[in-house]
């Protein structure tokens, strides 16, 4: 009842971890699985092994809604190449995500695990905090890479998008026109929290990205917003941490959801989602996911009345 094909990939739950919540090693990503996720997504892996910022790094400012600037620590794909190979030992459905400088690096790094067994890569467009969300905000850089890296690769491309610009849907459309076979939407939102006592801001890099609860219904409006123009499937992502939340993101128009800041509190919260989902859809009498996708869309807002 809960599977889904997402571009090709099989999927027995429509949950997926989000890249950069236990994304780094084989072990906390089979713990994912075992727990019921469907698919993992890695750590954003980049050409060479990074530090990434100084502590305090992540806080949580509110209850269940975070703040980050890891700023992409990884351990460079030459290293991670062996993690890889661990988990397709599980035969686990596995999303390499990447970044790079440029469209060059992007694609090595997407290589290296695409040889290495990844099911489908996901480019890393629009960390908040890192030198690569200009790309992501960008819809020519944003084609031209998208373009480039379809054009080798022979896996399913995912382009995790920049919540952080005007208009969302027109960098989508430019991913969908260079070949993307999904988008992901969305990465963290782009924010400042300040100490009042030290007068400077809290997190060590200074501004970080929003994740977690707080920015569930942002990410529903852009799924939303994404599923009345785009034929390529969307990936809901943002705040999820309940099977409703997950619903919501369905009904909005998404073909699968990931899950990241939930996760801090325990990777049971998949196994009480994929059952919530499942008694959701019994009770409503529906069959699949595929049943509710876009169901949101039948609601027609209303016009200002004119003036008497
Ligand atoms: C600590 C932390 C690290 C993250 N690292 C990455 C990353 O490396 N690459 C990426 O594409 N997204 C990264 N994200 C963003 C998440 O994948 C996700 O888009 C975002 O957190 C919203 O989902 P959530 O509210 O369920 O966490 C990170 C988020 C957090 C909280």
């Amino acid at each position: 009842m809960l599977e889904v094909n997402l571009s090709g990939l099989k999927l027995k739950s429509p949950i997926i971890l989000a890249s950069g919540i236990l994304g780094v090693s084989f072990s906390s990503m089979k713990r994912v699985i075992d727990a019921g996720a469907g698919a993992v997504t890695t750590k954003s892996i980049g050409p060479k092994p990074r530090k990434g910022y100084k502590n305090p790094s992540i806080i949580e400012i509110y209850p269940g809604t975070f703040m980050n600037s890891v700023g992409l620590g990884n351990p460079g794909i030459d290293d991670f190449v062996s993690e890889i190979n661990e988990i397709k030992k599980y035969n686990i459905p596995l999303i390499v995500s990447v970044f790079g400088d440029t469209k060059e690096v992007y694609l090595d790094v997407a290589t290296k695990a695409e040889n290495a067994g990844a099911d489908a890569i996901e480019i890393n467009i629009s960390c908040p905090h890192a030198e690569i969300s200009c790309i992501g905000i960008d819809k020519a850089l944003t084609f031209e890479i998208v373009k480039f890296l379809k054009n080798k690769l022979t896996i399913p491309l995912f382009v995790k998008l920049n919540p952080n610009v005007t208009n969302i849907v027109e960098i989508a459309l430019a991913a969908e026109k260079g070949g993307a076979d999904g988008v992901v939407a969305i990465n963290t939102l782009s924010a400042l929290k300040i100490d009042v006592n030290t007068k400077r801001p809290i997190l060590s890099h200074g501004s970080g990205g929003l994740s977690g609860k707080a920015i569930h219904p942002i990410a529903v409006k852009k799924v939303f917003d994404l599923y009345n123009t785009l034929k390529i499937p969307i990936i809901g992502c943002g705040g999820i941490d309940s099977w409703q939340d997950v619903v919501e993101f369905f009904l909005a128009g998404a073909s699968a959801v990931q899950i990241g800041t939930a996760l801090y509190n325990g990777v049971e919260i998949l196994t009480d989602i994929n059952r919530g989902i499942t008694y959701y859809l019994k009770n409503n009498k529906f069959n699949s996911i595929n049943d509710i996708k876009g169901l949101a869309h039948q609601f027609k807002t209303q016009k200002v009345p004119d003036f008497d």
